[in-house]
């Protein structure tokens, strides 16, 4: 037997842990002390309580980096104090902020910057990217359609997008009140086509009754008069969160100028923006297309920073209404803030800046395509494996986007994703296991994030623990007592550092 050995170091901190939990009460935990304590103390305490946490390296489920170079943990720590919002103060720090919006903006085919080129903004992630982009979207519909003859005063602004969407397109339409179009993911196309939206905004409004009901038109008043003419924005993803599948945009793009439609699109490449303009830099999803206004990305995904900074590029300047800027007159210096946050930590900036500027496009060419190799890896072992072979059936294409999801094509034993998550867990992996989006919800899957971090070592203990686990399940016997206490022990010993070579032959 072979698995990493609590380190003394965690061991020590483990029984310190002990008569700690069973001196202080929940309710006491839940109070503010009535004295303080010195500072080197209270880290050990709540770094002892931190250790209790899933380790990051091991959390499959996310598409956040978990790990980044030490000097830009340590180029973090200097511009902690730093609030991004203060750009008079920061001055430097703004400039690098400009930096890394053009040159994010470079990879989408942006083309120039000023005043008729792209403008763009960092943001906390790609759910205030989405927001913003939407709402500027939104304003501009309204005083489009609002001068029209047709308009009604009943209009209401949709969105369209599939039902992959990330939730954060439902909380900008409940938060922003905005009415939405769903389309559905069929069997086996887990993302939205170009003739599905065609028929949604092709449609004539009196036959669509969803809108008629929400919009309260009688047939007179709905007319000739089409779906189309209410859509704000069509929503497209790259990189779905449920299996990293890809919209048509260019085929969208096209269908929108064929039937001279002037409706934006809005590209949510949360995922797929740092992917794809190095793994596939002929696909036309980006500011090449017509249509495409707006594109947020999520840097702390594959842009490979640590949480907490995302972009949005709107192809001109034009797109954002002077109305949702707003000035403020408050800090050293007038400026005009479009966002919905105020204050922001500068550090995820100067770590972005110092990934862009260590890893270069070659860097990034390089690690993106190691992941796609990763995850090609892992859904060939799944396929080929003698324990998981005639069990697993792949969903996602992990050569565009490294994202292996699965699903059970049998459940033998005891062998169901939601018991091998659990027995995965017992070993330190984090693996989500969710249903698919209305009208393919009948397929359960799990899902493994490729990040750089899960290298191609990681790759083969992870899926010799799967293989195990499998077989662990599938078989008659029931676990025996000695062997779930052995599970729970190398559970401590997988949270209590990173995961190493346990077993080498995969
Ligand atoms: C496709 C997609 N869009 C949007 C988001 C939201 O991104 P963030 O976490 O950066 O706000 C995610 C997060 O996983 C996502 O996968």
């Amino acid at each position: 037997m072979n698995w990493n050995p609590l380190s003394k170091r965690k061991r020590r901190l483990e029984r310190l842990a002990e008569p700690e939990a069973t001196r202080t009460t929940a309710d006491e935990i839940d109070q503010m002390p009535r004295d303080g304590s010195s500072g080197r103390k209270v880290y050990r305490r709540i770094l002892r309580e931190l250790s209790r946490d899933g380790n990051p390296e091991q959390n499959l489920a996310s598409f956040v980096t978990t790990r980044m170079d030490q000097h830009a943990g340590r180029l973090a720590l200097e511009c902690i104090g730093k609030n991004l919002i203060n750009s008079a103060e920061y001055p430097q720090t703004e400039q690098i902020h400009q930096r890394i919006v053009r040159m994010t903006a470079d990879l989408f085919h942006a083309g120039r910057s000023g005043e008729n080129g792209f403008i763009g903004t960092t943001t906390v992630g790609s759910s205030e990217a989405i927001m913003l982009g939407l709402l500027a979207h939104k304003w501009n519909w309204r005083n489009r359609y609002r001068q029209t003859p047709q308009a009604s005063p009943k209009d209401q602004p949709y969105l369209v997008i599939g039902t992959h969407a990330h939730a954060c397109f439902t909380k900008f339409a409940r938060y922003f009140d905005v009415a939405v179009k769903w389309i559905p993911l069929q069997p086996g196309q887990l993302s939205i086509t170009a003739e599905q939206v065609r028929a949604v905004i092709e449609t004539r409004i009196s036959d669509d009754p969803q809108v008629m009901k929400e919009c309260g038109f009688t047939q007179e008043e709905a007319g000739e008069r089409k779906v189309g003419e209410l859509v704000m924005a069509i929503g497209c993803v790259l990189g779905s969160t449920y299996s990293g599948s890809l919209d048509d945009v260019a085929g969208i793009d096209r269908i929108l100028t064929q039937g001279n439609w002037d409706i934006p699109i809005h590209v949510d490449a949360a995922s797929g923006g740092f992917v794809l303009p190095f793994t596939q830099p002929h696909l036309e999803w980006d500011f090449r297309l017509p249509h495409v206004q707006s594109i947020n990305v999520s840097n702390h995904k594959y842009g490979l920073v640590y949480a907490g900074l995302g972009t949005l590029v709107f192809r001109h300047g034009g797109i954002v209404p002077d109305d949702l800027l707003v000035d403020v007159p408050y800090l050293s210096g007038e400026m005009r803030s479009f966002s919905l946050n105020f204050s922001r930590p500068s550090n995820s900036v100067a770590m972005q800046y110092h990934a862009f500027l260590t890893l270069g496009k070659a860097g990034y060419r390089r690690v993106m395509r190691e992941c796609l190799a990763t995850a090609r890896f892992v859904a060939d072992r799944l396929a080929a494996m003698p324990q998981t072979q005639q069990y697993f059936e792949l969903v996602s294409n992990p050569d565009e986007m490294p994202v292996v999801a699965f699903r059970l094509q049998r459940t033998p034993g005891r062998l169901t994703l939601d018991a091998l998550a659990e027995a995965l867990k017992r070993k330190g992996w984090i693996v989500p296991v969710y249903r698919l989006p209305a009208n393919v919800e009948e397929v359960e899957v799990m899902r493994v994030v490729v990040k750089p971090e899960f290298t191609r070592s990681r790759a083969k203990t992870f899926l010799n623990d799967l293989a195990a686990a499998v077989r662990e399940l599938t078989s008659e016997a029931p676990r025996t007592v000695a062997a779930q206490a052995l599970d729970a022990f190398r559970n401590v010993c997988a949270a209590s550092g990173p995961a190493t070579e346990r077993d080498g032959a995969c």
